[in-house]
């Protein structure tokens, strides 16, 4: 293939104007509106956007409709993909406007300019957690072999990879999906593995398939906090080129005093999991 070059964004988890969101740490409406401004300065133009999920806040209707605005005058092809913050059904009705797909994983493939794009959806209804379903497995299996011939990128939301701070380990991947995920794409002529969710950036190189994690447009995980999570302000996005075959990612960081935004405990997450767990342990008893 030719060369060419592309942009990389996540996490952009855009709320509507006038909402209030306790679970929202910084103007992602405006910081989208001003990385918008620099891609239309890039010259030549990227061939395309993808953007790896987290695409909203709250995945509600509003949500999805200020989200369908501020991506309405991109002049670019824009491959979307879902995150854990999305819903499918809001998504199929308000962006898609095809409601006839409720609850159904958003997962597709675009060939662009001799490169295949592959979209998944690592969503997981109502979870923070990352997995495939045994349908979606069963596609891509298929449409690995489609184009042999072709590059390839895969767009997922969660990272398969393993992280260094421990509270990740809960709300990623499934660890057999991810483990499966992998094994797939060994061989198959994948440059790269674009993914966001933690908020920050890391590179692994997996079965000889290098994977790369945007920190994305909401804010960044401070990744020297070693006790739950601590979010900064601060947001990148990536700059990718592919040349000679392989992929190179360029961050583009944005402007930040690295203000404390947020911050939980890993005492306080174990607490808050082992709560979930009993109301659903409850609610199952009811149902049964
Ligand atoms: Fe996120
Ligand atoms: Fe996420």
């Amino acid at each position: 293939m030719k060369d060419l070059h592309f942009v990389h964004l996540t996490d952009l988890h855009i709320v509507h104007a006038g909402a209030t969101d306790d679970h929202l740490f910084s103007d992602t409406a405006s910081t989208l509106e001003g990385v918008k401004s620099a891609i239309a300065l890039l010259e030549p133009r990227p061939s395309f956007v993808v953007i790896s999920g987290d695409l909203t806040n709250r995945g509600i209707k509003e949500n999805f409709l200020e989200l369908k605005r501020l991506l309405s005058d991109f002049e670019l092809p824009v491959l979307l993909s879902l995150g854990n913050h999305d819903t499918r059904d809001g998504f199929y009705e308000f962006v898609l406007e095809d409601s006839s797909r409720t609850n159904q994983p958003y997962f597709y493939s675009q060939v662009i300019e001799g490169l295949h794009i592959i979209v998944l959806d690592s969503s997981t209804p109502n979870k923070v957690h990352g997995t495939i379903e045994p349908e979606q497995f069963t596609w891509l299996e298929q449409e690995l072999q489609a184009h042999p011939e072709l590059p390839k990128i895969v767009v997922v939301h969660h990272p398969t990879a393993p992280m260094h701070l421990p509270i990740f380990n809960s709300i990623n991947f499934d660890p057999a999906d991810a483990q499966k995920l992998e094994k797939m794409l060994e061989g198959k002529n994948v440059i790269g593995v674009l993914s966001g969710h933690v908020h920050f950036d890391q590179v692994s190189v997996r079965g000889g398939v290098p994977y790369f994690i945007g920190t994305g447009l909401h804010n960044q995980t401070d990744v020297l906090e070693p006790d739950g999570l601590r979010a900064l302000s601060g947001a990148s996005w990536n700059l990718c080129y592919v040349r000679d075959n392989a992929l190179n990612v360029v961050k583009v960081p944005l402007p930040s005093d690295q203000t404390e935004l947020h911050r939980i405990t890993q005492a306080w997450m174990d607490n808050y999991r082992s709560e979930l767990a009993a109301k659903e342990k409850e609610a199952q008893a009811v149902t049964a």
